[in-house]
Formats: structure tokens, sequence, C-alpha cells
């Protein structure tokens, strides 16, 4: 089994989102095969009309060969994986810079999605993916629903490329006080917990 975590905050090992998609990786089988994408520590570069032309067209210079082979060795990973753990801290209430950039250069027509005469086909088929979101707002019932430009954000992402077997497990109401972010944390632990057990994918 292969499982790709893409990480995406700021905040190193303090990060939340990161903390529980280690939790995560430690509920599964010692033999899953593990690879490790932060595009929080490691910043992908956004993209320029250079890196543009090398992933939507044919690149030519030395330049952009290299941002077509980045783009091709991310979506590699993807490719690979059965299943893809994506930690998303919430940042201005969308999700990080950082996670948008990776999107960019994953998201490649012909690989990841192509569009046929009846609208746009997702090609990342038969994966598992499981979202963890953190963040210090509320943003279900009873909170700004209408303030999360996070979730339905990814939902669209990943549909668009064929993820379509998604766990959402969400840490909020992290500045609500140190109860509140604990019993929340926790909460989405055991669900984490719950899903390897599920899946099947539980250290024997
Ligand atoms: C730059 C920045 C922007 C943030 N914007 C929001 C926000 O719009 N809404 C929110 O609920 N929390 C916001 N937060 C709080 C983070 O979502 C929260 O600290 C969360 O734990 C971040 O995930 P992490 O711990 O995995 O880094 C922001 C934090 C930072 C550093």
């Amino acid at each position: 089994m292969n499982v790709l975590i893409v990480s995406s905050s700021a905040n190193g090992d303090a990060s939340v989102s990161n903390r529980l998609a280690e939790r995560f990786v430690d509920s599964l089988d010692p033999g899953a095969r593990i690879v490790r994408r932060d595009v929080g520590a490691n910043p992908l570069p956004h993209l320029t009309a250079e890196t543009v032309a090398a992933i939507k067209g044919e690149p030519a210079t030395a330049a952009e060969l290299e941002a077509r082979a980045l783009s091709d060795r991310l979506v590699g990973e993807l490719q690979a994986a059965d299943v893809i753990v994506i930690a998303s801290p919430m940042y201005n209430f969308g999700m990080s810079s950082t996670l948008k950039s990776w999107f960019d250069h994953v998201a490649r027509a012909g690989l990841t999605f192509r569009y046929t005469a009846d609208g746009p086909e997702g090609l990342l088929k038969g994966k598992r993916t499981v979202v963890i979101e953190s963040r210090a707002g509320f943003y279900g019932e009873g909170g700004t629903p209408h303030m999360d430009g996070q979730e339905p954000h990814l939902r669209a992402l990943l549909g668009f490329v064929g993820l379509d077997d998604v766990a959402y497990i969400t840490a909020e109401k992290l500045a609500f006080g140190p109860e509140a972010a604990e019993a929340s944390i926790e909460a989405a632990a055991r669900e984490l917990n719950e899903i390897a057990a599920r899946a099947l994918l539980l250290a024997a």
C-alpha cells in the first residue's frame, strides 16, 4: 500500500494538521510505504508564464523542462498512491497558498483530468483520500459556514481530478480555548483511527 502525505502548514512540528496526519500514519500497517510531500516546509514555486507554458504546453527551454519535470514528479507521486492524505490548515478562509500551488502543479490535462464531449473527467481513479482540515474558527452549523472557502474548494478540486472517495476530518475551534481545541483534535484523531480501521489500513 502506497500512502502519499501532502502536508501544507507553515508551522512544522507545531502544526495541528501535521500532527494529526502523523497520528494517522502511526495507525497504518507498518508495511505501508509512506511518501511525504511537505509543501509547507518546502513550498513549490508559483506558476509563471514560463511554467504555465511548460505544464500546459510543450516545454522547450531548460527552465521549462525543469518545471515540467517537477510537475511530472508530483503527478507521479499521486498516480502511485493508493491512499492520499491531505493536511490542510485554513489560512484566510481558504487552503494555504502552498497547497493551492501543489494543485496548480498536479491538475494536468491528459494526466489527472481530461475534457470529453460530456464535460470534464477526473483520471485519478480507485484511490482513497483523507483530508485533514485545521482551523481556529468554527464553520459548521451555528458557526460561519458562508466563510468557509477551504472545504468547498478542496471538494471541487479533488472531484475534478477523479478523487471521489474522500473523508473530510476537521479539527476546528482551535482558538476557542484549550479545552475546545483539545476536544476537537482528539475527536479528529478518533475519526482518523476509525477510518484506518474501516479501510483495513490499521496496524496489525
Ligand atoms: C496566516 C494565517 C491565517 C489564518 N487564517 C485563518 C482563518 O481565516 N480562519 C480560521 O479559522 N483560522 C485561521 N488561522 C488559524 C489556523 O487555521 C490554525 O492555527 C490552524 O491550526 C492552522 O493549521 P496548522 O496548525 O496545521 O498549521 C490562520 C492562521 C494563520 C497562520
